[in-house]
């Protein structure tokens, strides 16, 4: 359902190999995902496309001077992102190439939970459940889970895991992401386009909108 929707409809992002065809390079998959921790994907563009087209490799990146890489980073933020962006470069050049489990990933440096499973699920093909706040609202609506946020974020864990398929986690985890910056987004829920409309319990309780709840201030 959601992957014949994702082949359909994926964002057509620089990072992303066409759905289902080559692997992305893990180079690439590892820097869009960084940069894309809080900061937005119309942001991030112009920062990949500089990085990429100057660094093409992880080797590039990790011969590059530590003055250059915090240079170009600046206006993207979270500078402590950049400093790690260097370390792990380093590190990854000094093994040969990126580990390919998320648990080796995420011993590098600026690995958390959350990218160690993107990089793991996108640019190797693991079954790995990737959690990002977009993919947590959908998957709050989709079960419509009642539990205010952030206690409500285990509760999610295992839905997202409950549904994540044995292949194509990567394709599957992006296709949340996607609905969840298009379709399923805070403050609309444009059901009718979405795939997954006729399983969504949120919509079926006639208002998603209010999940997922946030903790009473
Ligand atoms: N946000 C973070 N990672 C993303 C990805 N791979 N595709 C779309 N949005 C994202």
């Amino acid at each position: 359902m959601l992957l014949d929707w994702y082949d359909a409809h994926a964002r057509d992002l620089p990072w992303r190999a066409a759905p289902s065809t080559t692997p992305p390079d893990p180079y690439r998959v590892w820097l869009s995902e960084v940069m894309l921790q809080q900061t937005t994907v119309a942001a991030v563009k112009p920062y990949f496309a500089k990085f990429t087209e100057r660094w093409p490799t992880v080797q590039a990146l990790a011969a590059a001077p530590e003055e250059e890489v915090m240079a170009a980073w600046a206006g993207l933020g979270y500078y402590s992102r950049a400093r790690n962006v260097v370390k792990c470069a380093a590190e990854v050049a000094a093994l040969g190439a990126f580990p390919d489990t998320e648990a080796d990933l995420r011993k590098l440096p600026g690995l958390g939970d959350y990218t160690a499973a993107a990089v793991a699920a996108i640019a190797f093909g693991r079954r790995a459940v990737v959690v990002d706040a977009n993919v947590e609202r959908v998957v709050a609506r989709l079960f419509a889970i009642e539990d205010s946020l952030p206690g409500a974020r285990k509760t999610i864990r295992v839905k997202a895991d409950s549904i994540t398929p044995d292949t194509r986690a990567g394709d599957f985890a992006q296709g949340l992401m996607d609905l969840g910056s298009g379709i399923c987004t805070s403050r609309d829920a444009k059901c009718l386009l979405c795939p997954l409309q006729k399983v969504c319990k949120g919509r079926a309780s006639g208002d998603p909108l209010r999940l997922p709840v946030k903790a009473p201030k």
